[in-house]
C-alpha cells in the first residue's frame, strides 16, 4: 500500500463515520427519549418525552396536563422551528398558565353558570371563569399527572397517557377512564386520539389547548385561515353560545376562503367586541364521522402550514386575546396579545345545558372517542 493509498483509506473510514453521526435531513429513525422534568408540589416527579419522526419532526411532550411542551416542524427551506408556545422548565408551567398546549377535561371550554342537570341529578362546578365553568374547573386534565406508555409502530411514535378521573371530582359524576394517544406519524401529523369510559352517566368534552405560532414567534395577523364552517356559534358577554347556529356569510367570522386573521379582527362587530377577537366555536360542516377537514391555516413568511382535521363537530378558534405579555415563556419570551391562536377541536360550548347542541352525555357501557391531527407542511 502506498502512502497515498493509506491516504485515502482514512479519508474513507473518517467519511464513514461523519455520515454515521450527521444525520442527514429526511434520514433520521423515529425515536422516543424520556428524561426527568421535575417534580410538581405533591413530590409527584413528571417526565418529559421527546419524540422524533422519520423526517426529523420533533414533538415534546411531559405527563403534568399531558402537556404538548414543543412541536418542531420544517419551514419551505427545511429549518426547523417551534410552532407551539410553552415554557423551558416545569416551574413555568406551574405558575399562571393559560393552558399552554394542555389537554383539557372534562368539559373543554365553558359551561354555564357552572351547572347543568343529568338523568334527574343537579350538578354544580366550579365557578373558574367570571360566571361560568371553563376547562374542567379549578384542577382540570391540564393540572393533573398523566400515566405515559411509549408506543412505537410502522406510523411512527407515540406516548398512551392515561388518567382517572375519580366520581366527583370538580364536581362531575361518574368515575372516568381517559386515555389519549398522541402520534407523530412519518407524514409530518401530531394525531391525538381521545377515549373514555365511565360508571356513571356524565358529559365528556376532551381537546388540546396548543396555541400555535406557524412562524415561530411574532404576531399571528398576517396567518392565513380557512375554516371549514357555514356556522359559528354567536355568544353572549360571558361567551356562552346563545344557541342559535348563526351563518358567517357577511361577517369577519366567513373563514370559507383562506383570509388573514388580522385582516377583520378589530371591525366594530359585536360578537369580535364580545370576543376581544376571535373565542368562538365554528359548526364545522361534516359528511361523516370520519377525521376531516376542519381548518388549513397558512403562515406565508416561513411557508409553513398547518390542516387540523378532525371527527368533533366543532372547533374553537381563540386568537390569544387574553394574553397580554405578563408570561415569559420560552426564552424568556413574553407572550403578548395575539401572538398565537388555538384550535381546540371539541363538541360546543354549555351542550350540557343546550339540548339541541350534539350531546356530550357518556354512559356506563358506553365509549367516547374523538380524534383530531395536526398535519403539517409547507409551500
Ligand atoms: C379558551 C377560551 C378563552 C380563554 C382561553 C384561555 O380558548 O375560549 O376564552 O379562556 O381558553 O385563556
Amino acid at each position: 500500500m502506498t502512502c497515498c493509498d493509506k491516504f485515502f483509506l482514512v479519508l474513507a473510514g473518517v467519511g464513514c463515520l461523519l455520515s454515521l453521526s450527521v444525520r442527514m435531513p429526511g434520514a433520521t429513525k423515529s425515536q422516543i427519549h424520556k428524561q426527568p422534568f421535575g417534580k410538581i408540589a405533591d413530590q409527584s416527579a413528571i417526565d418529559l418525552f421527546t419524540l422524533t419522526n422519520a423526517q426529523g419532526m420533533e414533538a415534546r411532550i411531559m405527563t403534568y396536563g399531558g402537556t404538548v411542551v414543543s412541536l418542531k416542524v420544517p419551514d419551505r427551506t427545511g429549518k426547523m422551528g417551534d410552532v407551539v408556545l410553552g415554557h423551558d422548565t416545569l416551574e413555568g408551567y406551574l405558575k399562571n398558565n393559560p393552558y399552554l398546549g394542555s389537554i383539557i377535561g372534562r368539559y373543554g371550554n365553558r359551561i354555564a353558570k357552572g351547572r347543568f342537570s343529568l338523568g334527574g341529578h343537579a350538578y354544580t362546578l366550579a365557578k373558574n371563569d367570571g360566571e361560568n365553568h371553563l376547562h374542567g374547573g379549578i384542577r382540570g386534565f391540564d393540572k393533573v399527572v398523566w400515566k405515559a406508555k411509549e408506543i412505537r409502530n410502522k406510523d411512527g411514535v407515540g406516548l398512551a397517557l392515561t388518567y382517572l378521573s375519580k366520581d366527583g371530582e370538580e364536581g362531575y359524576p361518574g368515575n372516568l377512564a381517559v386515555t389519549v394517544v398522541y402520534t407523530l406519524t412519518n407524514q409530518n401529523e401530531l394525531k391525538i386520539e381521545y377515549s373514555a369510559t365511565t360508571d356513571k352517566e356524565t358529559v365528556v368534552n376532551l381537546t388540546n389547548h396548543s396555541y400555535f405560532n406557524l412562524a415561530g414567534s411574532g404576531s399571528i395577523l398576517n396567518h392565513e385561515v380557512m375554516i371549514n364552517a357555514d356556522r359559528f356559534n354567536p355568544v353572549d358577554k360571558g361567551l356562552i353560545p346563545t344557541g342559535e347556529l348563526r351563518s358567517v356569510k357577511g361577517t369577519p367570522m366567513d373563514f370559507t376562503t383562506p383570509t388573514a386573521i388580522g385582516a377583520r379582527i378589530n371591525q366594530q362587530d359585536e360578537q369580535l367586541v364580545l370576543g376581544k377577537g376571535y373565542d368562538h366555536n365554528w359548526v364545522l360542516n361534516r359528511t361523516g364521522d370520519a377525521l376531516e377537514l376542519a381548518v388549513r391555516v397558512v403562515e406565508p413568511s416561513s411557508g409553513r402550514v398547518m390542516e387540523v382535521h378532525t371527527t368533533e363537530p366543532g372547533v374553537q378558534f381563540y386568537t390569544g386575546n387574553f394574553l397580554d405579555g405578563s408570561i415569559k415563556g420560552k426564552g424568556g419570551h413574553a407572550y403578548e396579545q395575539r401572538s398565537a391562536f388555538c384550535l381546540e377541536t371539541q363538541h360546543f360550548p354549555n351542550s350540557p345545558n343546550q339540548p339541541k347542541f350534539p350531546s356530550t352525555v357518556l354512559k356506563p357501557g358506553q365509549k367516547y372517542t374523538s380524534a383530531t391531527a395536526y398535519k403539517f407542511s409547507a409551500q
